[in-house]
């Protein structure tokens, strides 16, 4: 089997290891050849990783290797058998992904979204075949948290979702669970207006970030704690997938504070550019 994975930044590198890892061969289409290289040295970061940790061998290291390709050429993804799709969460930017996908992959069996919250069906719309388009959601980091959220739209077949729960469950070792087609899915449905909450509390004064977390940690055996894991995710597409909750529930719950607008403006986005709430530099 072959699957093309689109955008290989924190999500698409770490499925596409998972792939690479499962024996799939994977090719990762990145926006740009030196997003392509930064892509293909995480990848490799988080296999020498496994293997100081005793996870992989040299070997099996070798052999996920051999099953990767990364490039900047979207093209390179045809024959795939399979798409899935992990670009930056901007809704305009992946409608547009959807129809390429759809004309450069007629026979693929299915064109997934790995989405945090843009519905589905708005996907699938663009495409001649929505009934092969699901959400495929995992979840970071994805080589170590065992959940994918499969989301079927209104259009989604039955065979599609069997067909991704199989290669999800016994080819990538996931677990599944099933979420209809609604903003944020059941997991950020539940976790992002948590998350807005202790940036919330952090705003007004309410208590310190460190405290904040640590009541979490302690109090609630949270591995992370609300700020920290926001970092994690990334401020960017925290808001992002505010902004979808907010534009389907119309929730005051899932409107973004004033300070994570301030944080994304300033490029403060989390670990990935080395500081946000917290500096990682
Ligand atoms: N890639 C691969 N492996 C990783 C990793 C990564 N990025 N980060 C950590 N690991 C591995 C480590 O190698 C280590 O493995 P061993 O036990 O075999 O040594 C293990 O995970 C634990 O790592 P650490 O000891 O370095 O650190 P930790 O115990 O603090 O765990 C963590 C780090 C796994 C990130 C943990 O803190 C955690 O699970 N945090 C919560 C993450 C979470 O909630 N994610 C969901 C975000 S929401 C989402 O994903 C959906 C969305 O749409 C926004
Ligand atoms: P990221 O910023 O780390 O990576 C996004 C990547 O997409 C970048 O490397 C960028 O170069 C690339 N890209 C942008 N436009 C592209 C295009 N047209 N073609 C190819 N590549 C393109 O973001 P991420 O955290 O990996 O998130 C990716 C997706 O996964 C988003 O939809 C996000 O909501 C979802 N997601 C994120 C998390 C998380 O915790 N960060 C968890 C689950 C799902």
């Amino acid at each position: 089997m072959r699957v093309g994975v689109i955008g290989g930044g924190q999500m698409g590198a770490g499925i596409a290891e998972v792939c690479a890892r499962s024996g799939v061969d994977v090719t990762v289409v990145e926006a740009s050849d030196e997003r392509a290289e930064r892509s293909r040295a995480s990848i490799e970061k988080s296999l020498d990783r496994g293997v100081r940790s005793g996870k992989l061998s040299e070997d099996e290291k070798s052999a996920a290797l051999d099953h990767l390709a990364v490039t900047a050429t979207f093209e390179d993804l045809e024959g795939a058998d399979a798409a899935i799709e992990a670009i930056v969460e901007d809704e305009q930017l992946k409608r547009d992904v959807f129809r390429r996908l759809d004309e450069l992959l007629p026979d693929a069996k299915f064109l997934a979204s790995n989405t945090s919250s843009v519905p589905i069906m708005k996907l699938g719309a663009e495409t001649k075949h929505p009934g092969r388009v699901l959400g495929m959601h995992f979840f970071n980091p994805v080589p170590v948290l065992p959940l994918v959220e499969l989301v079927t739209s209104i259009m989604t077949e039955p065979e599609t979702v069997s067909e991704v729960r199989t290669f999800a469950e016994n080819v990538l070792g996931k677990q599944c669970i099933d979420s209809q087609d609604r903003a944020g899915f059941v997991v950020n449905a539940l976790l992002i207006p948590y998350l807005l909450s202790a940036i919330r509390m952090y705003e007004s004064g309410f208590a310190s970030k460190e405290d904040i977390d640590q009541g979490m940690v302690l109090g609630c055996a949270h591995p992370m704690g609300p700020l920290r894991l926001s970092d994690l995710i990334g401020l960017d597409t925290l808001l992002a997938v505010a902004e979808s909750l907010h534009d389907e529930f119309r929730d005051p719950a899932s409107v973004s504070p004033a300070l994570l607008n301030r944080m994304v403006e300033a490029g403060l986005l989390g670990r990935k550019t080395g500081r946000g709430f917290y500096d990682y530099s």
